[in-house]
């Protein structure tokens, strides 16, 4: 059943998220390209990314271009990484975020994207938000043609709730491999959908895993029993908070951002650290 998890490379690890490299307060590409190879460096084999992270309106895929960059420049093996993008939301450059799941603005926005990522079939591409004026199933079908036509590999959703994770598996003929919901200590809303993707055998990623870019410096401050767990392993708040998210379900797959590489580097080691089933416990019930 795990092996339907985006291959089983990725299970029990975490990914990268690329969104801190493109939008508001993004460093610049050199040090975004450090960043990237950091985290191959540690053995990360999965990216996710948008056509929707830019910053200004005329730079769409600016974080799909600088991680085909970096994968590019990168000395080592790169075959088995997973570049994981989404389609349906959009950023018109004044900051605010909007939605278009139309069918064809999906099949066009996802070529587009295979082409500035500079593959013949994206690896996973996922549907990035409900779209509130478009009928799920047509957003979905939009996906579903895609799979057919060979232009992705395997196809996500995002931000979706348990009925619509069953309505797109369904539609998918049972081909749903990911589910990228808002998941961390401060958000633990989705941990419904994150159990239904346990059952399934479909992979929860989290995205905000450490609750955001503005929020992940403080988690510490935030949540004293992240805080106290750490000090105890002598490790950082924001690695427990990953090694108890991994340690939820086998399917999970953080994606913490990073701008930095000192931040995936830390982010890393969260595979490598074991919580007792008390800690466990205490995190979640915190
Ligand atoms: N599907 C969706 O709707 C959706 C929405 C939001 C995000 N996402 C995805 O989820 C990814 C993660 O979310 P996010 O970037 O918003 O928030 P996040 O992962 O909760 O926080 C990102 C911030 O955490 C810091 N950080 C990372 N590892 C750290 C560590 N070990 N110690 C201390 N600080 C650390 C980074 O700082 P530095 O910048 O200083 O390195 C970064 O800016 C995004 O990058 C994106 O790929 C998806």
């Amino acid at each position: 059943m795990i092996q339907r998890v985006l291959g089983s490379r990725t299970v029990g690890a975490i990914g990268l998220g690329g969104m801190p490299m493109s939008i508001e307060g993004r460093p610049d590409a050199d040090r975004s390209i450090a960043t990237i190879h950091a985290a191959l460096d540690a053995g990360v084999t999965l990216i996710d990314t948008a056509d929707a992270y830019h910053l200004h309106a005329g730079e769409v895929g600016h974080n799909e271009e600088l991680i085909a960059r970096a994968l590019a420049g990168y000395g080592g093996d790169t075959s088995e990484v997973l570049v994981a993008t989404k389609g349906g939301h959009l950023r018109p450059g004044d900051g605010t975020w909007t939605q278009n799941g139309r069918p064809d603005h999906l099949k066009e926005a996802a070529k587009a994207s295979a082409r500035r990522l500079g593959v013949e079939a994206i690896g996973l591409y996922q549907f990035h938000r409900p779209d509130p004026d478009v009928p799920y199933a047509d957003s979905i079908g939009a996906i579903r043609e895609l799979l057919d036509e060979g232009v992705i590999l395997q196809a996500g959703i995002s931000n979706a709730d348990v009925a619509q994770i069953d309505l797109a598996n369904d539609i998918l003929g049972g081909r749903l491999v990911s589910v990228q919901n808002q998941f961390s200590p401060a958000h633990r809303s989705s941990l419904a959908e994150l159990e239904h993707c346990a059952t399934l055998g479909i992979a929860f990623l989290p995205w905000s895993p450490l609750g955001g870019i503005r929020n992940a410096a403080a988690l510490g401050g935030r949540h004293a029993a992240f805080a106290r767990i750490a000090a105890a392993h002598g490790v950082s708040p924001q690695q427990v908070t990953l090694a108890w998210e991994l340690a939820l379900a086998p399917i999970v797959i953080p994606i913490p951002g990073a701008s930095r590489p000192a931040s995936v580097q830390d982010s890393v080691k969260a595979v490598g650290l074991t919580l007792s089933a008390d800690e466990i416990a205490l995190l979640s019930q915190s």
